[in-house]
């Protein structure tokens, strides 16, 4: 009787404590699940440079610099795409796009079954992204659009994986991030050429 009694005043005391807990101040804020804004970084801007580089667009959109150690990024051209006064690579292309494809050694010229297809300007100049809209370019990436707009050619092989990749795993807010980064980037006057259809007819499946 004794025994049942304690626990009946421990019980009350608990119970107390726990409401009393829950009108604390501390217990009033809403626990948020969601993530911090910006994944945590200050500004929109240094989270958006944050995912281009984990997202390795340099490694194509950056012109390298050939050293003995092999190439290096150019950082006087940072993702300004492929550098327009350097041609394609002289292979035969028909032998190449039967059999596999072929990327030149600073990966910004790809050649395969759809032809050859130039790493992208991806700086605020006119010959790049100047004057994209935000929604252009998540159309590029969500719709796998060449310049973002609807009616535009497919983006050709390898953006159209790294596209898809992307899809995957940026959200909205990221795409919006990694736009926003990129219009802050130096602007740089480099008219990438336009892709090349292939020689060959596409083999039979
Ligand atoms: C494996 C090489 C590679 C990587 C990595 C890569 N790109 Fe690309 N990207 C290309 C090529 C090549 C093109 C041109 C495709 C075409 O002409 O259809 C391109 C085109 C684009 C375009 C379209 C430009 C236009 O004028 O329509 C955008 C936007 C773009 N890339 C953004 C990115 C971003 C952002 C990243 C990093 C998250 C990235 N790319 C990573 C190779 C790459």
């Amino acid at each position: 009787m004794k025994q049942s009694l304690v626990m009946l005043t421990t019980s009350i005391v608990v119970i107390f404590l726990e409401i009393a807990a829950c009108h604390s101040p501390q217990t009033q804020q809403p626990i948020s699940s969601s993530p911090p804004a910006y994944g945590g970084y200050p500004n929109q801007v240094a989270w958006g440079k944050h995912l281009v580089a984990i997202g390795g667009c340099a490694d194509c959109h950056t012109p390298k610099v050939m050293t003995a150690m092999g190439p290096i990024p150019d950082s006087t051209m940072y993702l300004a795409g492929h550098p327009a006064q350097v041609p394609p690579p002289k292979i035969t292309r028909s032998e190449i796009e039967k059999n596999g494809l072929m990327v030149t050694n600073d990966l910004s010229v790809w050649i395969g079954p759809w032809g050859i297809s130039y790493a992208a300007n991806l700086t605020p100049d006119e010959t790049g992204l100047k004057g994209w809209s935000e929604a252009q370019f998540i159309t590029a990436i969500r719709k796998g659009k060449w310049k973002g707009l609807e009616n535009s050619r497919p983006l050709l092989p390898p953006m159209s994986f790294v596209a898809a990749g992307m899809n995957e795993n940026f959200n909205d807010d990221e795409l919006k991030a990694i736009f926003a980064y990129l219009q802050t980037i130096k602007p740089i006057h480099n008219l990438v050429p336009a892709s090349f259809p292939p020689v060959s007819p596409a083999p039979p499946h």
